[in-house]
């Protein structure tokens, strides 16, 4: 197999076929995910909420996403490595968002970059594109903005819908690459899918979208509590842990383990 490069994506649209994108904050998880074929990997800020223990992926910095990078396009042999631009990286300049994504490229080793936001960060994407970075644009619910879009809620409703196309197209004729849509209703991803030459990745968008992506901690059921309505468990990975820390627990309480095979002669 070869290394997906953002054209791979886009002859996958061409040629009709749907490609996926798993998180990704560490060398395991990337082997494993890369093996299985995943197209593309996301070194999201959502790290702040699955690995760095924060509420929200708002406190996020550059110099803690880095390593995370750095892990995962190291392990990765095959896949696309996308890497999130943390929340205040990006949004003051585009020179800003060039010095950021940089850096995600060089010490990072990224292959392309994401960034929340419409039409506006259109200039953004232009100059990092001019700059040599690809660059794929995060619309619809974007997290880094809960504070403005008032909570977690679906966008892109009612008359929002015309506005999500012409957002996703300027975007598009900006230089992005893919454009990834959150909370969006299935209708409307699906006309901003038919409306642009490059490809869409959903979540919570339907099944029209070109690709889908979920947060790996929610995909294999490692995280405690509610899931979103979008986020499918495709194991319960935390209850295989649980499972081995008990059992492990009650082995050395016991003294059965560790066993003479574990163990070294004199
Ligand atoms: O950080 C992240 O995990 C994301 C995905 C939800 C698209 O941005
Ligand atoms: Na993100």
């Amino acid at each position: 197999r070869k290394r997906i490069r953002t054209v791979t994506l886009q002859q996958l649209k061409e040629r009709g076929e749907r490609f996926s994108m798993l998180t990704s904050y560490d060398m395991y998880t990337a082997e494993i995910f890369d093996e299985a074929g995943i197209e593309t990997l996301l070194v999201g800020d959502s790290a702040g909420n699955n690995v760095l223990g924060y509420d929200t992926t708002l406190p996020v910095t550059l110099d803690e996403l880095i390593p995370l990078v750095r892990a995962v396009s190291g392990a990765a042999q095959h896949a696309l490595v996308v890497a999130d631009l943390p929340f205040g990286s990006y949004q003051e300049s585009p020179q800003q968002a060039f010095a950021s994504a940089a850096r995600l490229m060089k010490e990072g080793r990224a292959h392309a970059v994401k960034l929340e936001g419409g039409a506006h960060m259109a200039p953004t994407v232009e100059h990092l594109v001019r700059g040599g970075i690809p660059v794929i644009a995060h619309i619809g619910f974007t997290p880094q903005s809960e504070h403005t879009l008032g909570g977690y809620r679906v966008q892109g409703r009612g008359d929002d819908a015309e506005r999500m196309v012409a957002e996703a197209r300027a975007l598009q004729d900006a230089g992005a690459f893919c454009v990834l849509m959150e909370m969006v209703p299935a209708p409307v991803a699906q006309q901003v899918t038919d409306a642009l030459r490059v490809p869409t990745i959903g979540i919570g968008a339907g099944a029209g979208c070109d690709g889908q992506v979920l947060v790996w901690t929610d995909f294999a059921g490692l995280r405690d509590g509610r899931y979103p309505r979008f986020a499918k468990k495709f194991a319960d990975v935390r209850s295989v842990l649980l499972d081995a820390a008990r059992t492990y627990r009650e082995d050395v309480a016991s003294g059965t383990f560790p066993a003479p095979e574990h163990s070294f002669e004199s």
